[in-house]
């Protein structure tokens, strides 16, 4: 099998699918390894490094796409400008792809029908579910991880005051408050990762549980009052609460916002718009030099008025929308994507081959084209198809 890893094309990508450490071992199962030149470079990983570990340098990323059976990426196939010609457009029928694909999303579905069309066999991992054995393979974790890690020091970077309570010849300091709203995977690396700072942290979730391993990493949890059966649906996630609930959840929120330093912002029902928790009458009550990172963005915002994709001062707070924190921290981003990936082709791999069982939970899940049709239900859904 012919593995083909292109340099990433979404203009501020770092990440790649690949590392050196992953080829090592995509070569040692017996497959043929095909790194675009330069691929590794935006996260430190060089072709020196990827040549020692068995991979095979190619500069034309359209002969990576010709003759690779099966293509790793991170990003969704994209408009090539430099080639003039569409990522889906140079693959072929048969061929497989694993990457992010986020087909669901409305800006994608010309380039999903293009992968149907041209026979491609794709599979998404923002599909892939939350269960224990696809625990290696998730993406959307690691990647999370990465988030509420990176979100953390971003925040601290803006702060106008220490972090940590500072014992000093001229006085003590207080440590900086830090909250975090749902403390789903983002939300949990980000408490520990204030507290490892030395800051004192608070944390507001709907979920009963969330808010127990919230309280397990020190933090102080604030209670919505949002019952257990409003807040859980079905398997343990968090539900849309009904317009009455976010509104007193809102009020717990505007008393407790007034002390915070920073707010970090990650809590999202899977599949739907971010609620809205912080609106801009409650940005106003905040101490001025106080941050606020919203990693919902991608979903809306949990913040009214939370810019997307950039960094403003509003009403005197520092208000974060930046997109792809991940790739940020590209080299330990990588890593774990590198390794999430190479965990799923050596699932699909039977002798040699991808073999696709379709009455898998995970295949059926990940699987967005197949036999020239578009199979994803959630895509299927949002295209309209039956
Ligand atoms: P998750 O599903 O593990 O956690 C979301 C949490 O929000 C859950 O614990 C849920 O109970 C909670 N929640 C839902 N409604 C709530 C409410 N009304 N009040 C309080 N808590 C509530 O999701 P994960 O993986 O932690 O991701 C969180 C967000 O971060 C998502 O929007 C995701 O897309 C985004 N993200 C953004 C990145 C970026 O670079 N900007 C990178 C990775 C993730």
């Amino acid at each position: 099998m012919i593995i083909g890893i292109p340099k990433e094309i979404m203009p501020g990508e770092a990440r790649v699918a690949a590392t050196p450490e992953t080829v090592k071992k995509f070569v040692q199962d017996g497959m043929t390894v095909l790194v675009e030149a330069g691929a590794g470079v935006g996260s430190l990983f060089y072709d020196d490094q990827y040549r020692e570990a068995g991979a095979q340098i190619i500069t034309d990323a359209k002969e990576i796409f010709e003759k690779s059976s099966l293509i790793l990426k991170v990003k969704e196939p994209l408009f090539n400008e430099k080639l003039g010609v569409h990522e889906a457009d140079m693959m072929h029928s048969g061929q497989y792809l694993i990457t992010f694909i986020h087909p669901a999303s409305p800006v994608n579905h010309e380039m999903v029908k293009k992968l149907a069309k041209n026979g491609i066999i794709s599979l998404t991992l923002d599909s892939i579910p939350r269960i224990s054995r696809a625990q290696n393979m998730d993406a959307l974790t690691t990647m999370s991880t990465c988030a509420g890690y990176k979100g953390i020091i971003m925040a601290a970077d803006d702060l106008f005051i220490f972090m940590p309570q500072m014992f000093t010849a001229v006085g003590v300091s207080k440590p900086a408050n830090v909250l975090v709203i749902g403390t789903g995977v983002a939300g949990l690396q980000a408490l520990a990762t204030a507290k490892r700072l030395g800051a004192v942290t608070h944390a507001v979730d709907i979920r009963p549980a969330a808010s127990e391993q919230a309280q397990s990493l020190g933090a102080k949890v604030i209670e919505t009052g949002v019952p257990a059966e409003l807040a859980v649906g079905t398997g343990g996630y968090a539900q849309t609460l009904p317009e009455e609930w976010l509104k007193k959840e809102r009020e717990v929120l505007a008393e407790a916002i007034k002390d915070m330093d920073i707010i970090f912002c990650s809590a999202l029902i899977p599949g739907r718009i971010a609620p809205i928790l912080i609106t801009e009458d409650m940005v106003k009550t905040m101490k001025k030099g106080s941050v606020i990172v919203d990693i919902s963005i991608d979903q809306g915002g949990n913040c009214a008025i939370t810019p997307p994709g950039k960094k403003e001062v509003i009403h005197g707070v520092t208000i974060m929308g930046i997109k792809n924190i991940p790739g940020l921290l590209p080299t330990s981003s990588t890593w774990m994507f590198s390794q999430n990936i190479y965990n799923i082709v050596k699932y699909l791999v039977k002798d040699g081959k991808i073999s696709l069982d379709l009455n898998d939970e995970i295949v059926r899940s990940t699987l967005v084209t197949h036999n020239n049709d578009i199979v994803h239900a959630g895509t299927r859904e949002a295209m309209g198809l039956k």
